[in-house]
């Protein structure tokens, strides 16, 4: 049995000279307010331990991350028809990269960049108000965390509706193709409040935990999904979780992960644990420096990796 706890002892003493590094997203005003110089880690095995290091008790914006349970949602929703609206490769471009979408006619690479969760977020809208759907994907978040105290941080999302031009670009231009069925500013309403969700990494750990354990939450005995779906929501995230950043990702970490700008990140050891690091600075490509390198430390020293070793 492996010590967990000394291993992200570890991994949080090896960080704490490097708070800081990267760059704070600041093109959501309220994001840019987070103080850099933080790290946490949560480790949830599928036994059902959570062990925690550093910052781990301090909630942050999930950003990006909560595309991850939307999918979840819409899959289950609409089934394998999500892949009439949206692609599962990956872009090789930004996060919110537009250019794709004009030669694609309007259908986004995949579920993870701008472009796909605002269409996976239109999917979920289907027969609701946009509260409705903002109020089932916290639902949905707090069951799989078992968790009722998470919510949402009203104040991230306005803040991001605020100054939100090139998502407001990419919903409009999908409007065009009519890959969107409701309002521009309803379906970026649902999807700006599902960003805005405010989790600590104990409570993302085990959010993701079901992903670990071939659909099934081991703590409340639930079945989320299938494992077959769990197998698939786990290769999206692996080859499209981290942007033009995802390859990288897999040769450095070979896990499946979900990045957000908030400076989370959501790895996946099939089988083993579900993993949930925070640090705000991020690197080039948007994903956070610190939690990539933490990552990166917790595979090599776990020998967790999908592909071994
Ligand atoms: O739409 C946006 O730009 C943000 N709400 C989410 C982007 C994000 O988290 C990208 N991740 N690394």
């Amino acid at each position: 049995m492996q010590d967990i706890q000394l291993i992200i002892n570890r991994i949080h003493d090896a960080m704490v000279p490097r708070l800081g590094e990267g760059k704070v997203a600041d093109y959501i005003p309220e994001l840019a307010k987070i103080d850099p110089k933080q790290f946490g880690i949560a480790v949830t095995t599928v036994e059902g331990e959570t062990f925690v290091a550093g910052d781990a008790l301090v909630p942050f914006s999930i950003q990006s991350i909560s595309k991850v349970f939307m999918l979840t949602l819409a899959l289950g929703k609409a089934g394998e028809t999500v892949w009439n609206r949206v692609g599962r490769e990956p872009s090789g471009s930004a996060f919110n990269s537009i250019v794709q979408l004009e030669r694609e006619s309007g259908i986004p690479r995949n579920p993870f960049v701008n472009a796909g969760a605002i269409v996976v977020s239109d999917i979920v809208m289907a027969g609701h108000q946009p509260r409705e759907a903002i109020g089932e994907l916290l639902r949905f978040v707090q069951y799989v965390a078992d968790d009722d105290s998470i919510i949402i941080d009203n104040a991230v999302a306005k803040s991001e509706n605020a100054t939100g031009y090139r998502n407001y670009a990419l919903a409009n231009f999908m409007r065009s193709f009519g890959n969107l069925h409701h309002p521009v500013e309803h379906v970026l309403g649902v999807y700006f409040h599902q960003c805005a969700l405010a989790m600590t990494c104990s409570q993302l750990s085990r959010a993701g935990l079901f992903l670990a354990n071939q659909g099934r939450n081991p703590l409340s005995g639930h079945t989320v999904v299938s494992a077959r779906r769990a197998k698939r929501i786990n290769a999206l995230m692996l080859t499209c979780g981290h942007y033009d950043g995802s390859g990288d990702f897999a040769y450095h970490v070979g896990l499946p992960g979900k990045s957000g700008v908030g400076g989370g990140i959501l790895a996946i050891a099939p089988g083993k644990a579900s993993i949930a690091v925070w640090s705000p600075g991020l690197n080039k490509v948007g994903n956070s420096a610190l939690g990539s390198a933490a990552l990166e430390m917790l595979a090599n020293e776990t020998g967790w990796s999908v592909f071994g070793a």
